[in-house]
C-alpha cells in the first residue's frame, strides 16, 4: 500500500482531515472526521479496558511477582512549572535544530542526511530531508543542479561513500542545504526546547509562565500521594492516563506520526524495588501482545530492547515496541510505545528536586550555591508497607503509548485491496479496512435490498435493534453491491440485507466483510448475531 492511498482514504471517508484546512492547514494538527474519532475512540476504550478495568482477564504469567490493582486518573494539561523543571523537562526536552539562512527552513539535525561528493576540484555535502533509496535520488539530483551538469553527465560526480547522517559532519562551510542554491547557509546545530510555552493569569511576564505538558505521566506521579489516600490500593498497582499531550516538533511528518498535538495512554507502575525486574518484562511482553492481538500481528510489528548505551540515565530497561509505518525506507520502524523501567527518579525528584547521576549514585542536582538547582516539592512520597512495616520509594515501569500512532498503525495495518465479482459476475477492484471487529468504526450495517415492498420499514427496525447496543449505519440509497463497497471501504464487519426472502420467511442475509460469506438468520436474532459473530 502506498501511504498516499490511506491518506486519501482517510479523507474521503472522514477519517482525518488536516486541522483548519479552509485557512491551509496548520502543520503539525490533525482533526479527527466522524468515522476517525469512533475509531480513535475505539482503541483507547479498548486500552482502557484492557489494561485497568480488566486487567485481572490476564493475570501475571506463571512466575510473574503477585496480582495488582490498576486505577486511573484525569489530570490537567497546565501544571505548576516546577513539575517540569523537577522531572528534567524544563532543561533538557530539546532536539538540536539547524536552520537554513538561505531558504529559511528549519530542520532537526539528526534528521538531515547526505552525501559527499567531489567535482570540478570541489567537496560538496549533499544535504537531504530524505533516507534510504530517495535520499541517493535526492542528493544525485541536488548535485547535478549545484554543478550545473546534465543527467548524461553524471559520471563527473564522484561520491565519496554512502548516505550519512549530517551529524557526523564537522565543515558545515561544505554543507549544501536541503533546500539551499549555495553552500554554507546551515547555521551550526542550536537546541530548541519542545514545550509549548503559555502565560496564565492576567500578568504576562517570566513568573506566569506556565507549559502545556509535553507527557501525561508527571501527572500521575505528582498525583501518586494523592491516590495512595484516597483509595486503598497497595504496591504493586498502577495508575493510568489518557490525555493530549503537546510538543513543538520542529519537523512533523508522516501523517499523524509526529505531531504537534496528541494522545497519550500512560501507565506508572509502582512496584517494590526488588520485584520491579520481572514487572518490567511483564509489562513489556504484556503490551506488546496488546497490539498482536487487536491485529497488528504481522512482521511489521517487533519488539526492540534497547541496548546499554540506548538507556536512561536512571533506567535498567527500556524497550520499544515499533510498527513498519509504510512511510518509512523499506526495513525502517517507527515507534508505538515505550516500555521504561524508570527506578525511583521520579517521585524522589518530586520530592527532593531534579535529580542527576554523579559516580554512579542519582543525587540532587546543586547550583554553584549548593543550593538544589530546582527544588521539589519537600513532600514525602515513599510508601509504607503496613505487613513488612517497610518505609520505600517505589520503582515505576511505564508503559507509554501514543493513541494517534496506535490509530495510524491499526489503519495501515487494515488497508487491504482485493478483487471481487459485482452483481454481473465482472471482477472488480475493493479497496476493504480490515479492522479487528473491537476497532471498527462501525460494526455493522443494514440494508433494505429496494426502497419499496416495506424492505425499508423492516430495515428500519432492525437498525432500531441494533443501534442501542452497537454502532449501526442504515443505507438504501443506490445498488446493493455498491453499498457492501461503501462499508468494505470503512471496515464494517457485518452488513445485514433484508430481501423478498425475509418479507415470507423472516430471515435476512449477513455478510461478512473478509471472507463474504453469506448466511441468513431471524430478522429479531440480528442482535445476537452480530454479538456472537463480533466477540462482543
Ligand atoms: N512519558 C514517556 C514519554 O512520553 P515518549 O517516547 O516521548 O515517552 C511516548 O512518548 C509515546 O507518545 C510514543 O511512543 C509515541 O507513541 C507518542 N508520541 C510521542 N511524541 C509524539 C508526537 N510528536 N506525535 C505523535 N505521537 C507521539
Amino acid at each position: 500500500m502506498e501511504m498516499d492511498q490511506l491518506v486519501a482514504l482517510c479523507k474521503r471517508r472522514g477519517f482525518l482531515f488536516q486541522s483548519s484546512e479552509i485557512y491551509g492547514g496548520l502543520q503539525g494538527f490533525w482533526d479527527y472526521g466522524p468515522l476517525g474519532v469512533e475509531l480513535k475512540r475505539n482503541v483507547r476504550e479498548a486500552w482502557w479496558r484492557d489494561m485497568v478495568v480488566a486487567h485481572n482477564e490476564q493475570l501475571p504469567p506463571p512466575g510473574a511477582p503477585s496480582t495488582y490493582e490498576m486505577t486511573g486518573i484525569d489530570s490537567t494539561i497546565i501544571m505548576h512549572p516546577q513539575v517540569w523543571k523537577c522531572s528534567g523537562h524544563y532543561d533538557l526536552f530539546h532536539d538540536y535544530m539547524v536552520d537554513c539562512r538561505e531558504s529559511k527552513g528549519r530542520y532537526r539535525y539528526d534528521q538531515i542526511n547526505g552525501r559527499w561528493v567531489e567535482a570540478e576540484g570541489r567537496r560538496v555535502f549533499v544535504a537531504t530531508t530524505l533516507g534510504g533509496e530517495e535520499a541517493i535520488a535526492d542528493t544525485e539530483q541536488k548535485a547535478l543542479k549545484f554543478f550545473n551538469l546534465r543527467k548524461k553527465h553524471a559520471d563527473r560526480l564522484a561520491w565519496l561513500g554512502s548516505v550519512v547522517p549530517l551529524t557526523t559532519v564537522a565543515e558545515f562551510s561544505a554543507v549544501l542545504g536541503p533546500d539551499a542554491k549555495a553552500l554554507g547557509t546551515l547555521t551550526e546545530p542550536r537546541e530548541f526546547n519542545l514545550m509549548f510555552e503559555t502565560h496564565t493569569g492576567a500578568i504576562r511576564n517570566e513568573s506566569s509562565k506556565t507549559f502545556l505538558r509535553p507527557e501525561t505521566a508527571q501527572g500521575i506521579f505528582v498525583n501518586f500521594k494523592n491516590v495512595l489516600d484516597s483509595t486503598r490500593v497497595k504496591i504493586p498497582f498502577g495508575i493510568a492516563q489518557i490525555g493530549k499531550s503537546f510538543r513543538n516538533e520542529i519537523t512533523p511528518r508522516n501523517f499523524t506520526f509526529r505531531s504537534r498535538e496528541f494522545e497519550q495512554m500512560e501507565i506508572e507502575f509502582f512496584c517494590r524495588p526488588a520485584t520491579s525486574p520481572e514487572w518490567y518484562t511483564y509489562w513489556r511482553d504484556r503490551r506488546y501482545r496488546w497490539y498482536q492481538d487487536l491485529g497488528l500481528a504481522g512482521e511489521r510489528l517487533r519488539l526492540r530492547d534497547h541496548d546499554k548505551a540506548e538507556l536512561s540515565h536512571y533506567s535498567c530497561g527500556t524497550a520499544d515496541i515499533e510498527y513498519a509505518f509504510p512511510f518509512l525506507p523499506p526495513g525502517e520502524f517507527g515507534e508505538l510505545e515505550g516500555i521504561a523501567h524508570r527506578g525511583d527518579f521520579d517521585l524522589r525528584s518530586h520530592m527532593e528536586g531534579k535529580l542527576v547521576r554523579e559516580g554512579g549514585e542519582l543525587v540532587v542536582e546543586k547550583d554553584e550555591h549548593g543550593q538544589p538547582r530546582y527544588r521539589g516539592s519537600g513532600k514525602d512520597l515513599s510508601y509504607f508497607d503496613e505487613v513488612a512495616k517497610e518505609r520505600f520509594v517505589p520503582h515505576v515501569i511505564e508503559p507509554s503509548a501514543g493513541a494517534d500512532r496506535a490509530t495510524l498503525a491499526f489503519l495501515c495495518e487494515a488497508y487491504c485491496e482485493d478483487e471481487q465479482p459485482d452483481e454481473n459476475g465482472a471482477p472488480q477492484k475493493r479497496v476493504v479496512m480490515k479492522f479487528h471487529p473491537r476497532l471498527a468504526p462501525i460494526k455493522a450495517a443494514v440494508f433494505p435490498l429496494v426502497k419499496k415492498d416495506g424492505m425499508p420499514e423492516v430495515a428500519q427496525e432492525i437498525y432500531g435493534q441494533l443501534k442501542p447496543h452497537f454502532h449501526t449505519f442504515y443505507d438504501e440509497k443506490g445498488a446493493v453491491g455498491r453499498r457492501y463497497r461503501r462499508q468494505d471501504e470503512v471496515g464494517t464487519p457485518l452488513c445485514i440485507t433484508v430481501d423478498g426472502q425475509t418479507l415470507q420467511d423472516g430471515t435476512v442475509t449477513i455478510r461478512d466483510r473478509d471472507t463474504l460469506e453469506q448466511w441468513r438468520v431471524q430478522k429479531d436474532q440480528c442482535a445476537a448475531e452480530v454479538r456472537q459473530r463480533l466477540g462482543m
